[in-house]
């Protein structure tokens, strides 16, 4: 699944009359990457989840997705401001009682790592999987994850005022069939979503949540300035070969 909805108030008025992820970065839309990333997952079909204004734009542009190799399907999350986890929701029939990956479309990272990640969680029987970023700095405007000495993960915090570590939850995540228990047992956030952050705890306190790594990530979404340097980073990757 790929979630393209909300409301992107942090970059108007670029996102006033269009959605944020068909923002250019660097030759293609912003949304292209996560679908790509999808393909090189080695996955067929792919649910992408949109907000009610936007979704005649995505069906325009995506069409039915045989131009990237998969095929789309689409879903409006009637709330765009219901937050991550209940746009996950909306993948119940779509899951058919498998597992799901999730990434949000306004993530682009190195998807390297991401087809094995797949593999190895096929033979999971039950858990999550996220990825995580080292930071250079304080990652204070992401989930923040506290990893023990053995990699297991003690914690996640949805952008604590003093992180415990410099490594930021990325937007990319594996579930097992539960998932869509464990939402329905979730509460609203203080700022009224469904927060990812609360739904990934529950794995952790059940124990069954991995972390692995990714080599760079950028949340294109989450700042003028870093849908800047996602533009810049892109075009050196694009000319490398990289990306
Ligand atoms: O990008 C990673 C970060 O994404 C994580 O570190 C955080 O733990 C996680 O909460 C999330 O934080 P953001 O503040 O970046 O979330 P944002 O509201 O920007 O939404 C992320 C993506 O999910 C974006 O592509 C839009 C989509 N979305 C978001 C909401 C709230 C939806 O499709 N529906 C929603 O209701």
């Amino acid at each position: 699944m790929i979630l393209a909805g909300g409301l992107a108030t942090r970059l108007r008025p670029l996102t006033l009359v269009t959605n944020k992820h068909l923002l250019p970065v660097y030759n293609k839309p912003m949304i292209f990457y996560a679908i790509e990333s999808m393909v090189k997952a080695g996955l067929k079909e792919v649910l992408l989840s949109t907000s009610p204004d936007h979704s005649g734009d995505f069906a325009n542009l995506l069409k039915d997705g045989q131009e990237f190799g998969l095929k789309l399907y689409y879903v409006v999350q009637q709330n765009p401001k219901g937050g991550i986890a209940d746009a996950i929701s909306l993948a119940k029939e779509f899951a058919r009682g498998d597992k799901l990956l999730v990434i949000l479309g306004d993530n682009i990272f190195d998807a390297k790592k991401l087809k094995s990640a797949v593999i190895k969680f096929k033979n999971i029987k039950k858990g999550a999987l996220i990825f995580g970023v080292e930071m250079p700095t304080e990652s204070k405007q992401y989930g923040v994850v506290e990893i023990d000495a053995h990699g297991k993960v003690l914690s996640i915090e949805e952008k604590p005022e003093h992180p415990k570590s410099n490594i930021a939850q990325t937007g990319i995540y594996i579930y097992d069939e539960r998932v869509f228990d464990f939402i329905s047992g979730l509460k609203p956030s203080a700022r009224g979503e469904l927060e990812v952050t609360d739904l990934n705890n529950s794995y952790v306190r059940e124990g069954t949540l991995i972390c692995e790594f990714l080599n760079w990530w950028i949340d294109a979404g989450a700042s003028y300035d870093e849908l800047l340097r996602a533009n810049n980073l892109v075009a050196e990757k694009v000319k490398k070969g990289e990306l």
